[in-house]
């Protein structure tokens, strides 16, 4: 059976190779893409979203959300997606505008009119929209069947300016807070998990030799997702795409439950009164087939 989600983003090299594999299973129906400011501004990673979806070829609506988190001014990342949020990786143009609706109203117009629990989201970003859609649209919220979000870092160090905190928790600490202490169906997938998944130069050839347009831009984008130092063997940590990766092989993650709490200040995790569902390791070699074979199909 497929699983109807949203997929809420900030491309960014690692968000492209997760959306151009989600919307590449059968298994998988993506209604639409919702973004964020993030690894970069809200009106780079929306123009993002519209290019990847068009090398996809799939027409989806793309609804912009938040430009900043709650509270504080963005904190984009150039350093590691790039100017253009891709790497320099060369997409095709948008197939249309981005939508006119924002990301929480499309949320809360999908969670709406579409059965009760027969929605995901797919949290590949700072959480902010999130976050909204919980503070004006709770009805809506609550028909959400499961999250499943790429973030946090329970017992590795951080990644966010030498902080303990992850980047989108780190980004929107408040909106991070709010949405994980809610109580919702949400598994995380933090650096725990998701650093243990990185590609060697080996395997981008076995992308490149699928042939596909996404295996193809994958590689490229894996490409300059490596770290500046010529002489690592592997690309920086394979983050989002655990995501939907998680959604159609779970069996490849171990999952514990932690009980947490988000700093809403830093976004830092810390014990505390919230059991949450976390990925702490995965089977990386299954995942990389996974992922190779989903993009070449
Ligand atoms: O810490 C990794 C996360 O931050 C990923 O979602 C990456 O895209 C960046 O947004
Ligand atoms: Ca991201």
């Amino acid at each position: 059976a497929q699983m109807r989600v949203i997929i809420d983003t900030d491309p960014g090299i690692d968000d492209a190779i997760a959306i151009l594999y989600a919307l590449r299973q059968p298994e998988i129906d993506v209604a639409a893409l919702t973004t964020v400011a993030g690894n970069i501004g809200l009106s780079v990673t929306t123009d993002n979203a519209g290019r990847i979806a068009a090398l996809a070829g799939v027409a989806l609506p793309v609804h912009p959300g938040a430009a900043a988190p709650l509270g504080r001014d963005p904190a984009p990342e150039l350093g590691i997606h790039g100017q253009d949020g891709l790497g320099g990786v060369i997409f095709p143009d948008p197939l249309a505008a981005p939508s006119v609706t924002g990301a929480v109203s499309a949320l809360a117009e999908l969670l709406m009119t579409e059965p009760a629990g027969s929605i995901d989201l797919f949290c590949l970003a700072p959480l902010t929209n999130i976050a909204l859609l919980l503070d004006t649209a709770p009805q809506a919220a609550a028909r959400i069947r499961r999250i499943i979000a790429m973030g946090g870092a329970v017992d590795e160090p951080g990644n966010f300016r030498g902080t303990r905190a992850e980047f989108n928790l780190a980004h929107d600490p408040q909106a991070a807070a709010r949405v994980l202490h809610a109580g919702l169906d949400l598994l995380l997938i933090p650096l725990d998990a998701t650093r243990q998944l990185r590609a060697d130069r080996a395997y981008l050839n076995q992308l490149r030799a699928s042939h596909t347009a996404p295996a193809i831009a994958c590689a490229d984008l894996i490409e300059a997702y490596f770290t500046a130092d010529a002489q690592t063997a592997e690309s920086r940590p394979l983050h989002d795409p655990c995501v939907p990766l998680y959604a159609l092989h779970p069996e490849l993650f171990r999952v514990e439950t932690r009980a947490l709490q988000v700093d809403p200040e830093t976004g830092a995790l810390d014990p505390g009164p919230h059991p949450i569902k976390v990925a702490m390791g995965l089977g990386a070699s299954g995942l990389r087939a996974a992922l190779k074979t989903g993009l070449a199909c």
